[in-house]
């Protein structure tokens, strides 16, 4: 079975990278030659999710929808939901709930995070448990900045804690999630932290006390960045541009993505190309598409 929605979260306040995200929002920022939201809406497209919901802030939903549109340039069908605050992930989450209706399992996506390699995308319907929540975690020398799991020595998950201030692992939760509607319910239960924010790790919990988490470790062929800081951007930028450069390829285009599922056409990429020929990235994806590599 595979999942058919895909939120992804292109709300709150983007603070640490001020003042640009004082009257921008982050997502839109370039990280190398595309708009910041381009990489997470990749990995959706990568995972063959067609169905897409995008929370967003209410100032920023119309240049979001001028960018992505209704989804026809990636052959996909987008919704725009407004959050109406920034009161944390589970908060944005909760707004694709509709009464009386039930969800299917859907797959949730930060709007700043990178994931790049193959092993997770070719894998990811073998490794998630669509009867419960899946996680994924990745090895990180800062987890201070981070959903952080402690496990026991047989790697069993004792528990999940928001931006630990003593260590407790180097175990970071990253911004993939799964989930089936069961998290309605809990976010119901949950209360604001002293970062006045709904936490994500209180709704994992749950799923975890209700033994339906499945944790997953994405392993040493994924490179996975959040993009949410100044070094980071940085960074990411940088890799971005090595891997682009040397390989002569694209990092994370959803347009190239869309392309080799099948759901765009040629046509429809040089058209693009032709009404942006001064565009880098348009140029790259335009003899990209030539190539079968
Ligand atoms: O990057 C992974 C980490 O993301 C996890 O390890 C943490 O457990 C999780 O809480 C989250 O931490 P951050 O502090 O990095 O979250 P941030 O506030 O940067 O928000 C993540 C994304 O969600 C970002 O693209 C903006 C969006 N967002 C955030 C908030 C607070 C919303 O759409 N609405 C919101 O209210």
């Amino acid at each position: 079975m595979k999942i058919n929605t895909g939120v992804l979260l292109a709300g709150g306040t983007g603070s640490r990278l001020a003042p640009s995200t004082n009257i921008v929002n982050k997502h839109f920022l370039n990280i190398f030659d595309k708009p910041m939201i381009y990489y997470s809406l990749s990995i959706l497209l990568l995972l063959k999710i067609r169905n897409i919901k995008i929370i967003v802030d209410s100032d920023s939903k119309d240049i979001l929808e001028e960018l992505l549109g209704t989804g026809d340039e990636f052959g996909i069908s987008v919704d725009y939901i407004i959050q109406d605050k920034p009161l944390g992930l589970p908060h944005a989450i909760n707004n694709i709930f509709v009464k009386d209706s039930k969800l299917e399992n859907f797959a949730v996506v930060l709007g700043d995070n990178f994931l790049h390699g193959r092993e997770f995308f070719n894998n990811f319907y073998d490794l998630i448990d669509l009867e419960k929540s899946n996680i994924f975690f990745q090895k990180v020398n800062n987890p201070e900045d981070f959903g952080v799991l402690h496990l026991d020595e047989e790697q069993n998950l004792i528990d999940i804690v928001e931006k630990p201030k003593d260590f407790i692992s180097d175990l970071a939760v990253t911004g993939i999630y799964t989930f089936d509607d069961k998290f309605f319910q809990y976010f119901k239960s949950i209360d604001l932290s002293d970062r006045n924010e709904f936490e994500i790790a209180d709704i994992l919990k749950l799923y975890m006390k209700d033994k339906s988490l499945n944790h997953i470790y994405l392993g040493r062929g994924m490179t996975w960045m959040d993009m949410g800081s100044n070094e980071s951007l940085l960074n990411c930028s940088n890799f971005v541009r090595t891997i682009q450069e040397r390989q002569n390829i694209l990092v994370n285009s959803p347009h190239e993505v869309a392309f080799r599922n099948g759901w765009i056409t040629e046509e429809q990429i040089e058209k693009l190309y032709l009404d942006n020929n001064q565009s880098t990235y348009f140029q790259t994806l335009y003899k990209n598409i030539q190539s079968i590599y």
